[in-house]
């Protein structure tokens, strides 16, 4: 049986003041819920999380890193940098990366084997864009995105990774995928894995993120194939965020 994870994705938002009081709502409610949780601040946020979050059920994540280990590259962070500050998780190749800052598939593959080689558990998002959608192209681009990350790191590595399905049309938009609509994707992908490996394809958590609230959260929640969620906008709310929890529960 594969445990729901529900992640929260800051995206560019919060305080020092705003996140103390997400952080302790957040780990106070943890114990009574049946997910793990993870949390996704900004980077210089992630000393106030770590020490937050320690002793707690929640673990950290960051939204972005480096793909390469360090040295001279002005802005960035590396894994084992990420992983000194406690992220036991880090968003990869999200669509506001891949679009706003355009990062290719092969750059995200070298940012997932990172992360991989700092001990971080990579959250692959993959998602079309609208117009990809309405010409048909969904499943063409979920398989490619998908398959630049077999191809350099192998499937086998998906055992100590996970999914999310971020349709781009339905992030920020309120527009979320119909439980039907994310089902067949979410299916599609664990498909793609389970031509490789049967076994690390059962196992593998495939996160739906896209404009998830505590009024839709359990329908999605309730396919076979979503094994909880990426949550942007309500994560930013703590009584949001705890109902999708609950819902994942
Ligand atoms: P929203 O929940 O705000 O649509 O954002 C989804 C997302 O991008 C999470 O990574």
């Amino acid at each position: 049986m594969r445990k729901k994870l529900v992640a929260g994705n800051w995206k560019m938002h919060g305080t020092l003041m705003q996140n103390s009081a997400l952080l302790a709502s957040i780990t106070a409610a943890a114990p009574t819920l049946d997910c793990e949780l993870a949390v996704c601040p900004p980077y210089p946020y992630l000393a106030q999380a770590q020490l937050a979050l320690s002793g707690s059920l929640v673990a950290l994540g960051a939204q972005s890193v480096s793909e390469h280990e360090f040295g001279a590259f002005t802005g960035e962070v590396s894994a084992s940098m990420l992983a000194e500050f406690g992220c036991a998780y880090v968003l990869i190749g999200h669509s506001e990366r891949r679009g706003i800052f355009g990062e290719s598939d092969t750059v995200v593959a070298a940012k997932f084997e990172a992360a991989q080689k700092a001990g971080l558990c990579p959250i692959l998002c993959l998602g079309e864009s609208l117009s990809e959608r309405e010409s048909g192209l969904t499943a063409q681009v979920i398989t490619r995105q998908l398959s630049a990350i077999l191809d350099r790191v192998g499937v086998a590595a998906m055992a100590s990774a996970v999914v999310a399905y971020e349709p781009v049309w339905a992030i920020g938009t309120g527009m979320t995928a119909s439980p039907a609509q994310a089902q067949e994707v979410h299916a599609a992908i664990r498909a793609q894995v389970a031509v490789l490996d049967a076994g690390v394809a059962n196992g593998l958590r495939i996160l739906y993120g896209g404009s998830v609230r505590p009024q839709n959260a359990e329908d999605l929640f309730g396919q076979p194939d979503i094994d909880g969620g990426l949550i942007g906008g309500a994560a930013l709310v703590a009584d949001d965020f705890l109902k999708i929890c609950l819902a994942a529960g």
